[in-house]
């Protein structure tokens, strides 16, 4: 069986052969990109290069870019512990073409790589393209039957980062796992059955902030293919938690939490390990590029995640801080493929370890007040989720996935205006507070969570 460690290796020598430079992963925190947070894609680095208003000394590029997906257009936060297959934090694999090859290369070296050099079953492998790309629906039929070429429209098969910058179609390859090679209509149909693993993207756009589409001076190639994905499909297996990926940290929480793991149910304890053992992820390496968790931007999409986790980790039994004890784990499988997060485990382990203990602080009175709204009003109204946002220090998102669990309403709209309030008055308070006037040492204080990025949005 081939481990990642392989996997990944093989990808960047296929297409290294195919005088594909390859670069190094970009750091996952966007410094200088306004508009996103963290890197979503492997294609934002070369933004530039795709918009014209930069250049490399290559036109063919080959990289395992890393990747997170908690705000704004690209976001698998809810999904993440339930299904098997989406990651706050996860490694993609591309190729790029800048201005050098097109639609014909990247379709044939993609089927190469996973049919040729991987030696995947052709009859378990769809094509899909944008609904009116018919040059990529008749390249897919040189290696595919039409019964397993698709055509989807934008949701599906014309990608964008965000809200603005390069875009195109695309077609991307999914991999049917059912018994009977028989997925056909499961096909982006959010089945785990039937997964993307890569996606082409032809690039040829740019959205416009009036939403208006540009076309770019010349086409590219972006592809993106799940790493964790592929090893899971590669290693035989059906959830990416069961590959030697994420396998480590899981025993290792079950270990230290003495549950047992199982990956074919949602049981509390199951969905708690994935969660946590894909969010340490995200603090790691988010943590070893210079985020720090915080109230603002994306420290607070940290804080978030953190807390988020601790939560889960409390579901289990854990009433001290263990997520700062995975690090060590999670270095020792991945510390030499990206030294940085080697480099700063002390680091990291020490502002995990703070900002849990920190929250676990408030953990269980803010679950205690939580049970104690759920009883009384059957609801949690703005106010509440105000409250237990201001005084418990529970990010919004943490207080509707547990009223989600229940099956009870969270009043979201009551809650912004009482953020909004809260700004408003620390808003005020600061003005009152200018320079030599000293008169207002004892106005209002700045709530704890005072934030204005609250919900985290803002990413691509
Ligand atoms: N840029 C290709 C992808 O993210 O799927």
């Amino acid at each position: 069986m081939l481990t990642s460690r392989e996997i990944r290796r093989q990808f960047l020598d296929f297409f290294e052969q195919k005088q594909h430079r390859i670069v190094e992963s970009a750091p996952v925190v966007a410094h200088g990109d306004p508009t996103l947070m963290f890197i979503n894609a492997g294609m934002n680095q070369f933004k530039d290069v795709f918009l014209g208003t930069g250049t490399r000394d290559y036109s063919r590029a080959v990289d395992t870019q890393k990747c997170i997906r908690v705000s704004g257009k690209h976001n698998d936060l809810e999904e993440v512990g339930y299904d098997t297959y989406h990651h706050t934090f996860f490694e993609m694999l591309g190729n790029w073409s800048f201005g050098d090859y097109y639609k014909r290369e990247a379709i044939d070296w993609s089927w190469e790589l996973l049919t040729g050099v991987w030696k995947l079953d052709p009859e378990r492998i769809h094509a899909t393209v944008y609904r009116t790309d018919d040059e990529a629906y008749d390249m897919w039929k040189d290696h595919l039957p039409e019964s397993r070429i698709h055509r989807f429209d934008e949701k599906d098969n014309f990608w964008e980062m965000g809200a603005t910058g390069p875009c195109g179609p695309c077609s991307e390859l999914h991999y049917d796992r059912t018994p009977d090679k028989n997925g056909a209509s499961l096909v982006n149909a959010d089945d785990p059955r039937v997964i993307e693993i890569w996606n082409l993207v032809f690039m040829q756009y740019n959205r416009l902030e009036n939403g208006d589409l540009q076309s770019l001076s010349t086409t590219h190639v972006d592809t993106g293919m799940g790493f964790e994905r592929i090893t899971a499909v590669l290693q035989g297996v059906n959830s990416n938690y069961d590959t030697d990926v994420f396998q480590p940290i899981i025993s290792r929480i079950a270990k230290l939490s003495g549950k047992s793991y199982s990956s074919e149910t949602n049981d509390e304890a199951s969905v708690a390990m994935r969660v946590m053992a894909d969010h340490v992820r995200t603090l790691a390496f988010a943590i070893a590029d210079g985020a720090i968790p915080g109230n603002t931007g994306q420290g607070y999409v940290l804080r978030r995640v953190l807390r988020r986790a601790s939560r889960y980790a409390r579901n289990i039994g854990f009433t001290t801080p263990v997520l700062c004890d995975l690090v060590a784990i999670l270095v020792e499988s991945m510390g030499d493929v990206f030294p940085e997060i080697a480099e700063q485990q002390h680091t990291i382990e020490r502002i995990v370890k703070a900002e849990e203990e920190s929250f676990l602080l408030t953990l269980e009175n803010g679950l205690k007040r939580i049970e104690e709204m759920i009883e009384a009003e059957g609801q949690i109204s703005g106010a509440n989720a105000f409250l237990l946002y201001d005084t418990f220090g529970f990010p919004f998102d943490l207080t509707a996935l547990i009223a989600r669990e229940r099956g009870i309403e969270v009043d979201e709209e009551g809650f912004n205006e009482h953020m909004q309030a809260q700004k408003e008055r620390s808003r005020s308070a600061q003005k009152d507070q200018l320079p030599g006037t000293n008169r207002n040492l004892h106005a209002s204080r700045t709530p704890r969570n005072s934030d204005s990025a609250y919900r985290g949005t803002g990413d691509g």
